[in-house]
C-alpha cells in the first residue's frame, strides 16, 4: 500500500510486504526511543490525539512516539469534555480537528466511528480503538513483539502456536490479531473463551481460510501446553450491559507461576494487551508471573512506541529523513 497520507484504520488495509516494512521501520527507531539519539524531523507538526474512551498507554505511548519524532501533541480526553457531549456529529468534529492536525489518532466506543470521522477529516486518522471492532495498532505492536521473541527462540512467525484467552468476543486486539495472523501461514491458534464470548465466527473464517488450524476451547490448562504464546486478554467489562454480567466471567481464566511451571513448555511467552485486571476475582496474570523473563507485556508496551513512531514516519513520509535531522542527546538518562 502507499503509506503517505493514508488513514489506518483496519488490519484489512494491509498485505504481508507492508506489515514487513512497518516492522523494518519500527526496528529503526530503536535507538531514538532509547534516547541514543533525539530527532527534530515532525517539527512543528501536530498530532489531534483524541481519545473518547479510557486509554492510557494507547494514548501516551501515541503522544510520546510523536514527540519522539520531534512532534506536538494535542489532546482532547473523555467525551464529557468535548463537544460531542454538546451533540456534535463526528463528521463536524472532523472537519475542525482536522484543520488544527497533521495527524490525527482517535479512540471511540462506537464500531465504525473512526473510519466515520476519518471519512470527513482532511488530514491522516489513524485508529486507537473502534469499540469492540478493531484496534490495528495494538495488532501490529503484539504481532512485532511476537516476532522479536520467537526469533530470539530461533523460530519464526510462519508455524507459530498461540493461545488467546478470555473475552475473544468483544476484545478488538484479538480481532485485529486475528486479522494479522491471517497474512502469515500455518499457524495453530487455540481460541479460549467461556462459550458466551468465543470469538466472533468471522474471525474464525478467516484464520481457517489463511489455512491455519484452528480449535476452539473453554479449558485453559489443556489449551496452554504445546504453544509458542499465550496471549490472555481482559473481560471486557464496559461492553456488557452490567457489570454484574461481567462479573460472571471474570477469573475463569487465570494464569499464575504454578500453573505455568505445570503446564507449559518452558519458553511459552506470556502477553496480555493491559490493562491486566489485577483485582483478586480476575488475576488474569498474577503479580507471581512478574519475574519470569518470558513474560512480555512490558516488552509489549515498549514496542508500542517504535511500532507508532513507525506509522508516523511512514504516514507524514518522512522515514528517509528521521536520521537528516538527528543530534545528540543531551540529558542523563537510564535507557539502553
Ligand atoms: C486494550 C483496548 O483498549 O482494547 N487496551 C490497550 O489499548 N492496550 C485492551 C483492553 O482494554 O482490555
Amino acid at each position: 500500500m502507499k503509506f503517505a497520507g493514508a488513514h489506518i484504520l483496519s488490519i484489512d488495509q494491509f498485505e504481508r510486504g507492508d506489515i514487513e516494512e512497518i516492522f523494518r521501520v519500527a526496528d529503526e527507531m530503536e535507538p531514538y526511543a532509547l534516547r541514543r539519539k533525539v530527532t527534530r524531523v515532525l517539527e512543528g507538526a501536530i498530532l489531534g490525539n483524541m481519545f473518547f474512551e479510557p486509554s492510557t498507554r494507547t494514548r501516551v505511548s501515541f503522544g510520546c512516539a510523536f514527540n519522539l519524532l520531534g512532534g506536538n501533541v494535542r489532546e482532547t480526553t473523555g467525551v464529557q469534555t468535548s463537544a460531542i457531549a454538546k451533540g456534535e456529529s463526528l463528521y463536524d468534529t472532523a472537519r475542525v480537528l482536522s484543520g488544527y492536525s497533521d495527524v490525527i489518532c482517535m479512540r471511540h466506543p462506537e464500531p465504525g466511528s473512526v473510519a466515520e470521522f476519518a471519512s470527513a477529516s482532511r488530514v491522516p486518522v489513524i485508529n486507537g480503538g473502534d469499540g469492540a471492532n478493531e484496534h490495528p495498532t495494538q495488532a501490529l505492536l503484539d504481532l512485532y513483539t511476537i516476532q522479536k521473541e520467537i526469533k530470539a527462540k530461533g523460530g519464526a512467525l510462519d508455524g507459530l502456536r498461540v493461545a488467546m484467552i478470555g473475552d475473544l468476543r468483544y476484545g478488538r486486539t484479538v480481532h485485529s490479531l486475528a486479522r494479522l495472523m491471517a497474512l502469515y501461514k500455518n499457524m495453530q491458534i487455540v481460541l479460549v473463551s467461556p462459550v458466551e464470548l468465543a470469538m466472533p465466527e468471522k474471525y474464525i473464517e478467516k484464520l481457517r481460510e489463511a489455512g491455519h488450524v484452528v480449535d476452539v476451547s473453554t479449558e485453559l490448562t489443556p489449551s496452554i501446553q504445546h504453544v509458542d504464546i499465550v496471549y490472555s486478554t481482559r473481560i471486557q467489562e464496559e461492553r456488557f450491559a452490567s457489570k454484574e454480567e461481567a462479573d460472571l466471567y471474570r477469573g475463569r481464566f487465570r494464569l499464575n507461576q504454578a500453573i505455568y511451571t505445570r503446564y507449559c513448555e518452558p519458553n511459552t511467552v506470556i502477553m496480555h494487551p493491559l490493562p491486566r485486571d489485577s483485582r483478586a476475582e480476575a488475576n488474569e496474570l498474577d503479580k507471581d508471573l512478574d519475574e519470569n523473563p518470558n513474560l512480555a507485556i512490558f516488552r509489549q508496551t515498549d514496542n508500542g512506541v517504535l511500532v507508532r513512531m513507525a506509522l508516523f514516519a511512514l504516514v507524514l513520509d518522512v522515514v528517509d529523513d528521521v536520521d537528516k535531522h538527528a543530534q545528540r542527546v543531551n540529558w542523563y538518562h537510564t535507557r539502553g
